[in-house]
């Protein structure tokens, strides 16, 4: 909830005043406040403006913008402003700069380019948010705290002296002595034993592949390494203001940081959305997404902190967005969860390197489109207060994990076309053209409360999450598991007997071999009744050990054996996909398990047109209604007595919807 920070939804966004004289910054005080802006995201990339000189701060153009903040009543979201240290810190001490995995160290001149284990800029980091919270603790324009940005989004991944140290101390931690890392990384392989700490290395440029467990242990390392950046600022931060809340935004499926371990110690989870709008995927991967983020934050609502009001300018091609479309977003964060509608940025630069990209108030200036719609959302998002804090229920939860993302997409991997996140997005897809609404789950969350948990190339399995997994089967949980599951422990290590290793029992099947697919090619399965339906990427050699068969390969070399099995377990059952079904396979997969458990849709909608319901602290629900695309289509309510959450109008039993619109409904009591 953020009622905390602003009455209900936060509206505003990035606010880079350093950009303009000081006369704008009056008219952008008014402008926000027409657009009903309420808080804004200050000094992300101050740090240069704040400490001209190495222990010289200046704060007073900051003061005074805080100040006009206060007087026109529209809170901070103040920034730590340590997302780009100054050229003179990079200049000075040139060890600041991360280096990458040729040796090659970043020069400055643009943002990011720090090392994350870098002292320098740990301490002059700290120095920073420290002065910083002395300064505003008590300002009232002071809401909340926005550490960094976008961390890892230019650089995932330093290999300098200093990280390499620092690997070895986590290496150390992790496993004890020299031994156990050399057992973990199998080095007795290809001759890469350790006899010396010194000798080991983050995984830089070598002659062929490296070390997959030594490159799946830099991951975690980085991640941590990047993680504890975090953490040291927000310390400070809830040291000299407990009551604040502090965030730092994520990204978009992004695969560097385990954003699991990451939302443990963040306070409100934020995140930068950057639908494509020419990708006709983008609304999928971006609904994916906001539940991904209201996922980690344990379904708390989430802030929307960035979005573009138009073109962003760092895709090959950035495609405009009509009229309609950014509403369409901001309303699609709201059915998921969000409680915030932020953007990137407020004013639209006239140099530097975003010059080109969109902004709540564009350079054509307050009579533009843009600045319309904005401000009309604003208007609406005002209308809807109520809705603020209210939670989504689902009773899906679909698996994500992040060293299984790793793990599967090594430079060892038996294929490379077939990335990771394409299998989540595949079962995602099809629940949601169902309408059934979907947690994202890991294998430390307390699953249950779910109905069905879909487990899609759930790569890297312990036998401690296995375990969980056969009670709440047992207890009548339907478990789905997909392909690619279960090949490697938590170390990293193959399950002895391979795959679906501590899951073998549960699901009754033993995978023999895999058959990696080209891209493009499809074979076909058999539900039984004689008619093949298409399946593509990915088959596996799989035999039942006590399950049923539903279905078998109805060509190719595997022809007649098990595709999908089925085992039942006390009250509970595990299916085992061991393909990638097309859209009628996948109905004849999921329709029976999801009816199995009870699982049904919100409600019966046209294709193209999504709904979501949010239940409020009250106990009331509203229900969300999205329509993708270009056209219209009528749908259908369920009982009369709807009306419309902004304007409170009844609403007719069948509501048409138009291109990329998008309704919020008081569903009767
Ligand atoms: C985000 C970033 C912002 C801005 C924006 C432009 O990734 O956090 O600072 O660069 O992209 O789309």
């Amino acid at each position: 909830m953020i009622d905390d920070i602003v009455d209900g939804f936060a509206f505003g966004g990035d606010y880079n005043p350093e950009q303009w004289t000081e006369d704008v910054w009056i008219e952008d005080m008014k402008l926000m406040n027409r657009a009903g802006v309420n808080l804004v995201s200050l000094g992300i990339f101050s740090w240069a403006k704040l400490e001209p000189e190495e222990g010289r701060y200046d704060f007073t153009w900051l003061d005074r913008v805080m100040n006009l903040l206060t007087e026109y009543n529209i809170k901070a979201d103040l920034a730590t402003a340590t997302a780009a240290q100054p050229n003179w810190m990079s200049v000075k001490y040139p060890q600041v700069m991360a280096v990458d995995e040729k040796g090659l160290r970043y020069t400055w001149g643009s943002r990011q380019a720090y090392c994350p284990n870098s002292l320098i800029y740990r301490r002059g980091a700290a120095a920073m948010t420290r002065m910083l919270a002395e300064h505003y603790a008590a300002h009232p324009a002071l809401a909340m705290w926005h550490v960094n940005n976008e961390y890892a989004c230019h650089v995932q991944r330093c290999y300098c002296d200093t990280c390499a140290a620092e690997f070895r101390v986590w290496l150390e931690k992790r496993y004890g002595d020299l031994d156990g890392v050399n057992e973990t990384w199998g080095t007795a392989f290809w001759s890469q034993n350790y006899s010396d700490w010194a000798e080991v290395m983050p995984p830089r440029y070598t002659s062929a592949f490296r070390n997959p467990n030594q490159q799946l242990d830099y991951d975690r390392f980085m991640s941590d390494s990047i993680l504890s950046l975090f953490i040291a600022e927000r310390n400070i931060l809830h040291q000299v203001t407990p009551n604040l809340k502090v965030t730092t935004n994520f990204m978009p499926l992004f695969k560097h940081l385990d954003y699991w371990k990451w939302a443990e110690e963040i306070d409100i989870i934020s995140w930068d959305s950057y639908p494509d709008p020419h990708d006709p995927l983008s609304p999928v991967m971006n609904a994916f997404d906001h539940d991904l983020m209201r996922s980690l934050g344990a379904g708390k609502p989430f802030m929307l902190m960035e979005q573009a009001a138009g073109r962003v300018n760092w895709r090959p091609v950035n495609g405009m967005k009509h009229e309609g479309l950014m509403r369409f977003h901001s309303f699609q964060a709201l059915s998921h969860g969000a409680d915030a509608v932020m953007y990137f940025q407020w004013r639209q630069s006239r140099r530097g390197s975003e010059q080109f990209h969109s902004a709540m108030l564009p350079h054509a200036g307050e009579g533009s489109r843009t600045f319309s719609e904005i401000t009309r959302l604003g208007a609406e998002l005002k209308a809807l207060s109520a809705l603020a804090g209210s939670r989504i229920e689902s009773q899906v939860g679909l698996f994500f994990d992040y060293d299984s993302w790793w793990a599967s997409e090594m430079e060892t991997a038996v294929t490379a076309a077939y990335p990771y996140v394409e299998e989540p997005l595949h079962w995602y897809r099809s629940l949601r053209e169902r309408n059934v609404p979907v947690d994202m789950v890991s294998p430390k969350t307390d699953f249950s409360s779910y109905k069905v948990l879909i487990m899609p190339r759930m790569f890297v399995i312990d036998a401690l999450p296995a375990s969980r997994l056969e009670s709440w089967v047992e207890n009548g949980g339907v478990l789905l598991l997909g392909p690619m599951s279960a090949w490697l422990d938590g170390t990293g290590a193959v399950h002895p007997g391979g795959a679906p290793g501590p899951l073998r029992t549960l699901a009754g099947v033993r995978v023999e071999d895999v058959d990696p697919l080209p891209p493009g090619t499809s074979f076909s399965v058999d539900f039984g009744d004689g008619r093949p339906l298409a399946a593509r990427n990915w088959r596996e050699e799989i035999y039942a050990e006590g399950a049923e068969v539903l279905a078998v390969y109805a060509d190719g070399p595997l022809n007649g054996g098990p595709a999908v099995t089925s085992h039942t377990r006390g009250r509970g059952q595990t299916r085992y996909v061991s393909f990638r079904p097309g859209p009628e396979a996948m109905d004849r997969i999921l329709d029976p398990v999801l009816e199995r458990a009870g699982v049904t849709g919100l409600l019966e909608t046209p294709p193209g047109v999504y709904a979501a319901r949010r239940i409020g602290v009250d106990g009331r629900s509203r229900l969300f209604l999205l329509r993708e695309g270009e056209g219209r289509s009528d749908v259908r309510l369920p009982v009369e007595g709807f009306t419309d959450a902004v304007d409170g109008r009844q609403v007719g039993q069948v509501l048409s919807l138009g291109s990329w619109d998008a309704r919020v409904l008081n569903e009767p009591d």
